[in-house]
C-alpha cells in the first residue's frame, strides 16, 4: 500500500470529532461541533469541527485542516508520527512507513541523547551505583519509581560518557554541543541523573544532582541546545498528557522531585516548572494541557510570591487557576511523605480560586484601624470582583464585604457595577488579518466550484469537460490536482485532498481560505452553469483588454483593424 492509501484508510478509520475532542471540550451546536481555538487566544469558542467534512476551521484565526494537521500542529508530531499514532489507535499496521524518509537532522542528537540515557540508567544499577541507589532508597524512590522515571547515574570519571559515545562513532563535537561534553569532558559527574523528555517524549537534556556531601550546585541541567529549548521545558507533560484528560486538570509543581513524589500515590497529572519561572511558551503548553489549573508550588516565601505572580499571568489570559497552599516548610515532596497520599488530594481537592486567594492576600496587609486602609481595602476588592466571572461568588462575597464592614448590600452593588463598568472591555485578540486576499466575483465562483469539486463529485467531470481557463493560479493548479486525485483513486473527499496536498504549502493557503469561506455545498447542475458563464465573462473581459492593450501599441493600421474585429467577435460572444 503506499502512503496515500495508508493514510486515506488510517483518516478514514479515524473519527476527528474524538481526536478533537480528547484534547478541547467540544459542544455541538447543530450539525458541526464548537471548542476554543487551541492556535490563537480564543475566548469564545471560535473552532468548528465537521464530523460529516472530518476537518476543522476557525472562523477567527482560520486555522484549518484534517485530523493529520490538527495532530501536526496541536501535539507538533510530524505526519509520520501522527500516522503511526493513528494507525496504532485504529489497528492499523503502520510498519515500514517513514523509514524511507530522510532523518531529520537532529535524529542523530536524540540517539545520542537516547545511548546516553540508557547508559546512565545501566551505571546505577552497576556496583559504581551502590551510594546513589542507597540515597535515593532513602528519599523513598523506590526501583519502580527509577525506572519508570528512567533515573540514572553518571560516574566520577571525567570522560566516561565521552568515552562510550565516541566508542560508538559519535563525534565529540557533537557532544560538546548537546551539552552533553564541555571542552571534549563530560559535563555530568558523579550525578544522579534526570532524564528531561520533550512534549513528545524523547530525552533531550539531564538534571544531574548531588548525592552525596558535596559543596557544589545541587542541580546541574543541560544547556540550551538545538533539541533543549528551556524555555518549553517543562517536566512529565508527555506522561501529564494522557493523565490529565481523564483527571480534567493538571497540577503545576516546582520540582521534578515533587512530580515524581506525586507518581508514587498514584498522582500522574503533574508537571514540574523546574523553578518558579515562567516562559510564555511554557503557559501556552500548560493551556494546551488544560484551563484547570491547580498550582501546588512550595510552601516557603518564593514559592508563593511565585504563585501569586503567575496567578495572575493566567487571569490577564483569561484562565482562574487554583492555589494550593502547601505548610511554609513543605515541598509537595516533603508534604506526601509526611502526611500522606489522603492529606494531600484533600489539599488538592480544597485548592483555592485564584480571585479568592489574592484577596485574601490583600486583606492579612490592612491595618483594621484605619477607616482609610478599611476603604482602601473595600475599594480593591470591587475592583478585583471584576475579574470573577461567577456572578454567584460575587454576590456572597459582596454579602460577606457588607456584613464585616457594617456597609449596605446596595452601595457596595452600586459602586462594583460602577467600577465594571468603567474597565475597558478587553478587546477579542485577533491574529492579524493581512494574508487575507481580497476576492473580486470571479475568485469567489472559482472557489465556490473548487468547492462543489469536493463534496459532490460529478461536478469534477463537468469541469474537466468545459476546459475553463482560470486566471488564478493557485486555484487553476487545485482545480488540476483534483481532476487527478479523482481519476487516480476514484474518490474524493475533502479530508482525504487535504492529506494529498499537505506538501504544497501554497496551495493549501488557498485551500484554507476556500473551507473557510462557508461556500454552500448543494449545487445543480443550472447553478454550476451560472458560476461558469461567470468565469467565462472574466476570460473574455481579461482577452479583450489584452487586445485592447496590444492595440494601443500597433502602428500599422491593418493590423489595428484586424485587432478591433477581434475585440467586436468577443464582446458578441462568439
Ligand atoms: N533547580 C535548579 N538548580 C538548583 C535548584 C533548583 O535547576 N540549584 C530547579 C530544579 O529543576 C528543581 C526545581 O528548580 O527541580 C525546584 O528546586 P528545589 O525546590 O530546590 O528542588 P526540590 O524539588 O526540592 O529538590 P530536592 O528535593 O531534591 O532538594
Ligand atoms: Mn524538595
Amino acid at each position: 500500500m503506499n502512503e496515500q492509501s495508508l493514510s486515506n484508510l488510517i483518516r478514514s478509520k479515524t473519527d476527528i470529532v474524538d481526536i478533537i475532542g480528547e484534547r478541547i471540550p467540544l459542544v455541538k451546536k447543530g450539525k458541526n461541533f464548537f471548542g476554543i481555538c487551541p492556535f490563537h487566544d480564543d475566548n469564545n469558542p471560535s473552532m468548528s469541527v465537521s464530523k460529516e467534512k472530518q476537518i476543522y476551521t476557525c472562523f477567527t484565526c482560520h486555522a484549518t485542516g484534517n485530523v493529520f494537521k490538527f495532530l501536526m500542529d496541536y501535539e507538533k508530531m510530524s505526519f509520520v508520527e501522527v500516522l503511526q499514532y493513528l494507525g496504532n489507535r485504529a489497528g492499523i499496521s503502520t510498519d515500514g512507513i517513514g523509514l524511507s524518509k530522510s532523518n531529520t537532522k537532529y535524529d542523530k542528537y536524540y540517539e545520542m541523547y537516547d545511548f546516553s540515557n540508557k547508559y546512565y540508567q545501566n551505571n546505577l544499577l552497576s556496583t559504581a551505583g551502590i551510594k546513589a541507589r542507597e540515597y535515593l532508597k532513602k528519599r523513598g524512590i523506590d526501583k519502580e519509581t527509577i525506572k519508570q522515571f528512567q533515573i540514572g547515574l553518571s560516574l566520577p570519571n571525567s570522560d566516561d560518557l565521552a568515552q562510550f559515545l565516541t566508542k560508538k562513532k559519535y563525534d565529540i563535537v557533537d557532544l560538546n554541543t548537546l551539552g552533553l561534553c564541555t571542552n571534549n569532558y563530560d559535563v555530568y559527574k558523579d550525578r544522579i541523573m534526570f532524564p528531561l523528555f520533550d512534549i513528545n517524549g524523547k530525552v533531550v537534556g539531564f538534571s544531574g544532582r548531588i548525592y552525596k556531601d558535596t559543596k557544589d550546585n545541587k542541580y546541574l541541567n543541560t544547556k540550551e541546545t538545538p533539541i533543549f529549548i528551556k524555555g518549553e521545558q517543562l517536566y512529565n507533560y508527555h506522561i501529564a498528557r494522557d493523565n490529565v484528560r481523564t483527571a480534567k486538570y493538571v497540577i503545576v509543581m516546582e520540582g521534578f522531585m515533587d512530580v515524581i513524589r506525586a507518581s508514587t500515590i498514584g498522582v500522574y497529572n503533574a508537571i514540574a516548572l523546574m523553578g518558579t519561572a515562567l516562559t510564555k511558551e511554557q503557559m501556552k503548553l500548560i493551556k494546551r494541557l488544560s484551563q484547570n489549573i491547580v498550582l501546588c508550588l512550595d510552601g516557603d516565601g518564593p514559592g508563593q510570591s511565585a504563585a501569586y505572580k503567575i496567578g495572575e499571568e493566567f487571569q490577564k489570559e483569561g484562565i482562574e487557576v487554583k492555589i494550593v497552599t502547601l505548610p511554609n516548610n513543605d515541598d509537595p515532596d516533603t508534604f506526601i511523605l509526611k502526611e500522606g497520599k489522603d492529606k494531600f488530594l484533600t489539599y488538592i481537592e480544597e485548592a483555592q480560586n485564584f480571585n479568592d486567594y489574592k484577596i485574601n492576600i490583600m486583606r492579612s496587609n490592612v491595618n483594621f484601624q484605619s477607616d482609610i486602609e478599611k476603604a482602601k481595602y473595600v475599594n480593591d476588592v470591587l475592583t478585583e470582583l471584576v475579574n470573577v466571572n461567577d456572578e454567584i461568588r460575587v454576590e456572597i462575597i459582596l454579602k460577606k464585604l457588607a456584613k464585616e464592614f457594617d456597609l449596605g448590600y446596595n452601595t457596595l452593588e452600586k459602586k462594583f457595577s460602577s467600577i465594571k463598568k468603567d474597565k475597558p472591555q478587553e478587546k477579542l485578540k485577533l491574529p492579524p488579518k493581512t494574508d487575507i486576499k481580497r476576492k473580486n466575483k470571479y475568485r469567489q465562483a472559482i472557489e465556490q466550484i473548487v468547492y462543489y469539486m469536493l463534496t459532490n463529485e460529478w461536478v469534477i467531470s463537468e469541469v474537466e469537460k468545459k476546459h475553463l481557463l482560470l486566471p488564478d493560479d493557485d486555484l487553476r493548479i487545485i482545480v488540476q490536482e483534483i481532476i487527478y486525485y479523482y481519476k487516480k483513486y476514484g474518490v474524493i473527499n475533502i479530508a482525504d485532498f487535504y492529506t494529498y496536498l499537505q506538501e504544497k504549502k501554497e496551495l493549501i493557503g488557498s485551500l484554507d481560505d476556500i473551507l473557510n469561506s462557508s461556500y454552500s455545498e448543494d449545487v445543480s447542475k443550472d447553478i454550476l452553469c451560472l458560476y461558469f458563464d461567470v468565469i467565462k465573462e472574466y476570460c473574455r473581459k481579461m482577452q479583450i483588454s489584452k487586445i485592447e492593450n496590444k492595440m494601443s501599441l500597433e502602428v500599422d493600421p491593418l493590423e489595428q483593424a484586424k485587432l478591433a474585429d477581434e475585440i467586436r467577435r468577443l464582446r458578441i460572444g462568439e
